[in-house]
């Protein structure tokens, strides 16, 4: 697999994260969904692997690609863990070190792209990277950085959208275009950009990763009632925070829209 090409990336508006990126903890803006809507199951997701890998918290270095304004790596820190973020966003960042200030936690925080992570060979033990993977422009080179950073034995935890016919309609058309439900910017994602679950295993395979498991995700409300509460949004009848108290995200047998899973950083032969 090859990085995205000039043109596609040229398409994806990723500077809404500057402009909105003190939005991100305030419970009327979009950023803040992902607070309430994903992250209950990624975190839910990600204890359940810290578990079953026995990992004790406070000897473990825990690093988010793509960290935002720190919804999860504050999840992560709270948890006991040593706990990074990096982001290229400035304003991101911003948000993300005075609310861990605010809410006295130590979390540090780095400004960087995925693609060149300013970390040590092998210094890590764990890297999350949820819903960043297809923002991205040089996804090969963003793995191969984790890789190098990730101790062996380490694990690497992300969540991303699939590239099918069910993603184009129900997150980009419907999500982001069509007037009527759309309640993202029309170029928050880019459908050429998604990642097919085969593409990120033989990725991880070239990069000395033993790939574990993929789960689907879904909202848990029949699709009738999302395409009434979008519509409700859209129109300006609900807010965000009433949008976001309406369902949350859970494990599906299908990974057709989206998609969680992790790896295990191979010993060396
Ligand atoms: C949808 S947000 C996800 C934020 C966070 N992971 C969360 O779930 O709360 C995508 C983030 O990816 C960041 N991003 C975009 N391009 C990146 C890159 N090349 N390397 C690392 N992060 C990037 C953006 O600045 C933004 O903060």
């Amino acid at each position: 697999m090859k990085k995205v090409s000039e043109e596609i990336y040229r398409r994806i508006d990723n500077n809404i994260y500057n402009l909105e990126g003190n939005r991100w903890w305030q419970p009327g803006f979009s950023l803040n969904l992902i607070r309430t809507l994903y992250n209950p199951f990624r975190v839910e997701y990600s204890k359940n692997i810290f578990e079953k890998f026995k990992i004790n918290p406070e000897k473990t270095s825990v690093l988010e690609v793509g960290c935002g304004g720190g919804l999860l790596s504050e999840e992560i820190a709270r948890m006991g863990f040593i706990t990074t973020g990096i982001d290229p966003s400035e304003q991101s960042l911003n948000s993300a070190v005075i609310h861990a200030r605010e809410s006295n936690l130590k979390i540090n925080y780095v400004k960087g792209t995925g693609e060149n992570l300013p970390f040590q060979k092998s210094s890590l033990d764990v890297v999350l990277c949820c819903d960043v993977l297809e923002h991205v422009h040089d996804l090969p080179k963003v793995i191969s950085e984790i890789s190098r950073v990730l101790k062996a034995g380490g694990l690497f935890i992300y969540d991303t959208f699939n590239r099918t016919y069910f993603s184009k309609i129900s997150v980009i058309k419907i999500l982001q275009e069509w007037k009527q439900w759309a309640i993202m910017p029309p170029d928050l994602h880019v459908w050429e950009m998604f990642i097919k679950p085969d593409e990120i295993i033989s990725l991880l395979a070239e990069n000395q990763f033993t790939w574990k498991e993929h789960r689907g995700i879904k909202p848990d409300i029949s699709y009738l009632r999302m395409l009434n509460n979008l519509h409700r949004r859209a129109k300006g009848e609900l807010t965000y925070e009433e949008f976001g108290k309406k369902f949350r995200m859970v494990e599906s047998n299908s990974t057709q829209i989206m998609y969680i899973g992790y790896a295990v950083k191979s010993f060396p032969l």
